[in-house]
């Protein structure tokens, strides 16, 4: 046998034998198989669940939650006040704006668990059909939407900026605190840019907020090409 059949019989040596270690390792032994067969199955712990007490558009709402669950899917699937609109779930849209205890958040990052004893208003707290607030009948007039999923989001975040301005309460976007807000075009402008509408709507938009607020010239002035 030459150098070069040794060569071919030990590399088939090697792989038999490399091929019965893998089988091997593969098989529980006897005792072990034993030891899984007769080892307690982890149980899943069912969910965390919590009671939380909400005022929801001047309602007392006693909830016992999944603690996971968002301000929004509380409102919405447990409260059924189906006008929070989810968008993206992931506060990018402003779509779940709500107003707690007197300012606007979105309802997609916030537990429900944390608002215990707070005072919530969704877009239902606001009017009836028969007798719109101020904001919402601004849109009507404006025709401030088209699709009308952002429609309330919108009208919660407008109602609350005005409240901020009048309020002095300065703008996180502009990045200046000190500063004491001015009710201007501009102003609500900046304020609402985190309230998307996929249809655009945004002039109309404006010119019903606008007119609530009593900015003046907002509409004649990009009527006039100025805004
Ligand atoms: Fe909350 Fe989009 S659904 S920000
Ligand atoms: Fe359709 Fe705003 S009206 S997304």
């Amino acid at each position: 046998m030459d150098d070069l059949s040794d060569m071919k019989l030990s590399r088939r040596d090697l792989l038999k034998s490399g091929a019965a270690a893998a089988t091997a390792a593969a098989i529980p032994t006897a005792a072990g198989a034993q030891a899984l067969a007769g080892a307690p199955v982890p149980a899943n712990p069912p969910p965390a669940s919590a009671t939380t007490t909400l005022r929801v558009n001047g309602q007392r709402r006693e909830l016992t939650l999944d603690t996971r669950t968002t301000l929004l899917d509380a409102l919405r699937e447990n409260l059924k006040l189906t006008g929070t609109k989810k968008g993206c779930d992931q506060g990018q849209c402003g779509a779940c704006t709500v107003i707690v205890n007197g300012r606007r958040i979105n309802s997609c990052l916030s537990l429900a668990i944390m608002h215990d004893g707070d005072e919530v208003t969704t877009i239902e707290g606001f009017g009836t059909p028969g007798k719109l607030h101020p904001m919402q009948a601004a849109f009507v007039k404006h025709d401030g939407y088209q699709c009308g999923y952002c429609t309330p989001g919108q009208i919660c975040s407008a109602v609350a900026v005005i409240e901020e301005i009048r309020a002095g309460i300065p703008s996180h976007v502009s990045g200046d605190l000190n500063v004491k807000p001015l009710m201007s075009v501009d102003e609500i402008r900046e304020r609402m840019s985190g309230n998307i509408c996929r249809c655009g709507a945004y002039s109309n938009i404006l010119d019903a907020i606008t007119e609530v607020a009593g900015v003046p010239g907002a509409l004649a002035a990009r009527q006039e090409g100025k805004a």
